[in-house]
């Protein structure tokens, strides 16, 4: 006689990449962290984050973006289930499955999505009752955009970038993403921003009115107009050829192009969705850019779903 394979019952989440569609950066503060005006939006590359119980702390990571993400105690997802457990008197490890589609130190958040998601599977798993604000202060102490990818959509962030509002935001938002063969990590795009802005004096990061009332409306050129990242000429710096890429793009009709977030990957915003389709054949067959992402904005954490394992 065959047993019946044995089923693990887990829950399941999928947490969308962000883009900031405006990144303005002050002085340093006393913490070494940089005060932010931030507009974030969840785009459509998804990780999916799977939590089961076992006898340990264990994680496994596949999927199309997963080489080169860290397995072991300094992952982010596995610090996150932890401090969760820690904070809540949690005494039951988890298995943690994680399938990867967004890029890995590209500037879209992929290792805090996988954070935010395993804070929210956990959660769900352990039949905890954290209210939102506080389920944010954990994610905070994780990282900065990490608050924000507990929800995703369309966000103002402030303080180092924990600090999240939702904006009124119209319309979908077409976008196509450029990825870099190399990373970049966020702390020296920082530090080279500060260091090519000397002793300049410069003032508390305000988001554009401009940007917020073209959400607000939803109109795609008006944002392409007030769309703006402080970090993009540190960016630049450490990567020179990503010039070329988004002059390339905007040849190509984007509407704008930016560099996401602290870099490398390259965001630009298209008219539509056939542009959008234009612009990726474009960058791709004039060989301006090897790996392109199509997806499109605002998108938001799916639903927790129950997730199955043998
Ligand atoms: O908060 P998070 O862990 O994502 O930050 C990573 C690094 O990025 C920080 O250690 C810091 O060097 C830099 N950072 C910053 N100011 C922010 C956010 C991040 O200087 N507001």
């Amino acid at each position: 006689m065959t047993s019946a394979p044995h089923l693990h019952t887990g829950v399941s989440v999928r947490v969308p990449a962000k883009v900031n569609l405006e990144l303005r950066v002050g002085p340093p503060r006393p913490d070494g962290f940089h005060a932010l005006a931030t507009v974030y939006q969840g785009v459509s590359l998804f990780d999916t984050i799977e939590v089961f119980p076992d006898k340990e702390w264990g994680l496994a990571i596949g999927g199309r973006t997963a080489a080169g993400v860290p397995t072991d105690h300094s992952n982010l997802a596995l610090r996150a289930a932890r401090a969760l457990a820690d904070a809540a008197g949690i005494l039951r490890p988890v298995r943690i499955r994680i399938t990867k589609e967004i890029p890995v130190a590209g500037g879209m958040a992929g290792g805090s999505a996988d954070a935010a998601g395993t804070l929210l599977a956990c959660h769900r798993l352990w039949g905890l009752d954290l209210s939102p604000a506080e389920l944010a202060q954990i994610a905070a102490e994780l990282g900065s955009d990490i608050p924000f990818l507990l929800t995703g959509g369309t966000a103002l962030g402030t303080g180092r970038g924990e600090q999240v509002a939702p904006t009124a935001t119209r319309g979908t938002y077409h976008w196509v993403f450029a990825l870099s063969p190399r990373g970049l990590s966020t702390p020296t795009v920082f530090a080279e921003c500060d260091r090519l802005r000397g002793d300049a004096v410069i003032s508390p990061p305000q988001p554009s009115p401009d940007l917020l009332a073209a959400l607000s409306f939803g109109n795609a050129e008006a944002l392409a107009q007030a769309m703006g990242n402080d970090l993009q000429p540190a960016a630049l710096a450490l990567q020179p050829e990503l010039a070329a890429t988004l002059e390339a793009g905007m040849s190509f009709g984007a509407l704008a192009g930016i560099v996401s977030g602290s870099g490398p990957t390259l965001a630009f915003l298209a008219r539509d969705a056939e542009a959008a389709i234009d612009l990726a054949v474009s960058l791709t067959a004039s060989g301006a850019a090897g790996d392109i992402r199509k997806a499109t904005g605002p998108a938001t954490v799916g639903p927790i779903e129950v997730a199955t394992s043998r």
